[in-house]
């Protein structure tokens, strides 16, 4: 956030005790807050002086929080919304998306997930006049994502190559490498950064819902299709759609959405005609979409579709370069969210991290670092580190593949006598061999 003054947000929410909760949370991002806990006093403020970002609840008394968006979007269309909605009012999210509102969050929400929030916003804003890209010298991060690494530099390059221009995105890895947050780093380094950003699960969706939820339908579609709604296609017309485990979709969803991608246009359930969106769509996956195309899960023409550019994210242990610097910011950050020193983390713990195969990959790493911030102060040594860390992994008991069984038989029985204390006893017997044996190995240089 590199902003020639402190932002401003307006915060609205006619809870008192949400309110406070939301003035303090925004304070401490450094940022200026103003509040209401009514409509028309936002307004009042607005009308007053500079505001940089608001952030406001659905479900007010009066004026309600949608008829501010609208309000918003008539009169100061600069400004971007924040909304606070309850899960799981799908139709709210898409009608205020619609009026223009940047992202919603989803109420109960933590302090992280709103910093997360108005960061994005702020970036959005901040990214709107951008238009040359960066030096093409080794970069630290972008935006939000963070990694010197070879793999996330061409990750960066290939994000900068979508910017001016709506092709589909597939992006590909494991379980919390970051697949969402290159959807939005692609988002947000796109000229259309002010439009809105949909993520859909497909995978959380029932499939004859999730059809409707991405497509909209009319009145009478279905029973209990009481009144027409529009989907998300509409809701992010303009913007992204982010279509997370996409492996997940329907077949009648895949038909829907090759259509939608071929003719740019989709039709409603129970509409007759079809209406013209314009909207980019990325898609996530960490299945294996070629191995279901195949067992014919997934249709190939709609897979070639929905990959025109794609990234794929290696897993950590793939880039333990990228771990000193992901420990540290998520050091600090959760420290900072704690309000106490940040933990200095010893080089040994680095060393166990490098070893460890994360398969839960960033995510793995950032809920560990946040569990060590909550229960240690100071100093993190290996012995703070879960037990399933530290117990030598095969990874780590086999350094190299090009050793020799000499240096092999070493590492093995150096292995063994520590997890017995050193006890050439008990690690004689271990080894299978007797204890006179184990002291000539011992004794062998090297
Ligand atoms: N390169 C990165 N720099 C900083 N934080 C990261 C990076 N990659 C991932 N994260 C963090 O790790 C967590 C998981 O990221 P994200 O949700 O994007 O992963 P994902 O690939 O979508 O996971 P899943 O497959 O489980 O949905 C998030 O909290 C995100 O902020
Ligand atoms: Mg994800």
């Amino acid at each position: 956030m590199s902003m020639p003054h402190a932002p401003s947000v307006l915060l609205v929410d006619d809870a008192r005790d949400m309110l406070e909760l939301l003035r303090r949370s925004v304070n401490a991002m450094g940022l200026t807050p103003f509040t209401a806990d009514n409509a028309v006093d936002a307004i009042g403020i607005l009308e007053q002086g500079p505001v940089d970002v608001v952030i406001t609840d659905l479900n007010m008394p009066g004026v309600s929080g949608i008829q501010l968006v609208r309000y918003l979007g008539e009169h100061h269309p600069r400004i971007p919304v924040l909304v606070i909605t309850g899960y799981p009012k799908l139709e709210d999210a898409v009608q205020v998306m619609k009026l223009g509102a940047v992202e919603y969050l989803v109420k109960p929400f933590t302090q992280e997930e709103l910093r997360q929030a108005v960061e994005r916003v702020l970036r959005a804003i901040g990214a709107m006049p951008s238009a040359a890209p960066p030096p093409a010298t080794v970069r630290d991060g972008f935006h939000g994502l963070l990694g010197r690494s070879r793999a996330m530099q061409e990750v960066y390059r290939v994000i900068e190559r979508t910017s001016n221009n709506k092709a589909t995105v597939l992006v590909t890895g494991e379980s919390g490498t970051g697949k969402e947050m290159v959807a939005r780093a692609i988002h947000y380094n796109s000229a259309s950064a002010a439009a809105p950003f949909i993520a859909v699960n497909c995978g959380a969706i029932p499939d004859q819902l999730l059809e409707s939820e991405l497509f909209g339908h009319m009145k009478g579609a279905f029973t209990g299709a009481t009144t027409s709604r529009a989907g998300f296609f509409q809701a992010a017309d303009g913007g992204t759609l982010f279509l997370d485990e996409i492996g997940n979709a329907s077949p009648a969803v895949q038909a829907k959405l090759l259509r939608a991608i071929q003719d740019k246009e989709i039709t409603m359930l129970g509409a007759t005609r079809p209406q013209r969106v314009d909207v980019r769509l990325i898609s996530a996956a960490n299945n294996d979409l070629p191995a279901m195309i195949r067992q014919g899960g997934f249709r190939e023409d709609l897979y070639y579709r929905l990959n025109l550019i794609h990234i794929h994210l290696p897993p950590l242990r793939d880039r333990t370069e990228d771990l000193p610097r992901l420990v540290d910011h998520f050091n600090h950050r959760f420290s900072r969210e704690l309000g106490k020193p940040p933990l200095r983390i010893t080089p040994p713990v680095l060393e166990t991290f490098a070893a460890y195969p994360w398969p839960g990959n960033v995510r793995e790493l950032e809920h560990l670092v946040h569990r060590l911030v909550i229960l240690l102060d100071g100093t993190v040594a290996t012995s703070d580190l879960p037990m399933h860390m530290r117990s030598p992994a095969p990874r780590a008991a086999v350094p190299d593949t090009l050793v020799s069984l000499a240096a092999m038989e070493r590492q093995h029985i150096r292995a063994v006598l520590e997890a017995v204390a050193q006890n050439k006893t008990k690690a004689a017997a271990i080894l299978g061999i007797d204890r006179k044996t184990l002291r000539g190995k011992l004794k062998d240089p090297g």
